[in-house]
């Protein structure tokens, strides 16, 4: 895979069937990458990227913060949506439409009709932060589909099946590049290997990855 230039890349097909179920669509944000840089600064003025607590008593490699009517949160007690901040006491920043819009759009474009999201939980990674193999299943309905949009640096992003013993793939996510998963793939195994090194003409050394839920 070549990078020409800022955004653009040689990069196979645009659409590109990760599993039943899961597709990943190439460069599907890069037309709105500038103002979803923008709503995600917003955001973080209000509501600063942390690094939260696993119950288990870690650190996460990856600095979060979160839009919409919830937020996914870790501490010491577990995970869980909460409509509050903890680290503010206020509510979440609500989501922008801009950002609504686009993981509908992006959601109906993979076969999943009438997404509505309420949480979008906002991960950013810098070299050497990595997610490990989770499944994304502290929402209560899993009906609806999981969106995630990635921005900055390229990050390998591990899909396996829905045992955690599966066998992943390993799939390139660049700046732009969107990720949905539902219906028989909703509960796959996913994580982000360790975040190599970089310089993104947009985000520095970091790269920023969206995921939009139905938490409730
Ligand atoms: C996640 O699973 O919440 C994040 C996935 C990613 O950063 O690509
Ligand atoms: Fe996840």
């Amino acid at each position: 895979m070549t990078d020409l230039f800022d955004g653009f890349e040689i990069a196979g097909p645009a659409r590109e069937p990760l599993a039943p179920g899961a597709v990943l669509l190439r460069g599907f944000a890069q037309p709105h990458a500038t103002e979803l840089l923008a709503a995600i600064e917003a955001i973080a003025a209000q509501a600063p990227f942390r690094r939260m607590i696993t119950p288990g008593g870690h650190q996460m490699s990856v600095a979060m913060t979160n839009c919409g009517s919830v937020g996914w949160v870790t501490d010491r007690s577990g995970y869980r949506y909460d409509p509050v901040d903890p680290d503010s006491g206020q509510r979440w920043p609500a989501m922008p439409p801009l950002l609504r819009q686009l993981a509908e759009q992006a959601a109906s474009e993979a076969g999943f009709a009438a997404f509505a999201p309420d949480a979008c939980l906002i991960n950013c990674y810098e070299p050497g932060a990595k997610m490990s193999l989770h499944q994304d299943r502290d929402e209560r309905d899993v009906g609806a589909p999981i969106v995630s949009v990635s921005l900055g640096l390229p990050a390998t992003f591990l899909f396996g099946g829905l045992k955690r013993s599966d066998k992943t793939q390993r799939y390139r996510l660049a700046h732009g590049d969107v990720v949905v998963w539902g219906g028989p793939a909703r509960l796959a195994f996913h994580g982000v290997a360790p975040l190599a090194d970089g310089e993104h003409a947009r985000l520095g050394r970091r790269r920023i990855n969206l995921t939009f839920r139905r938490a409730r």
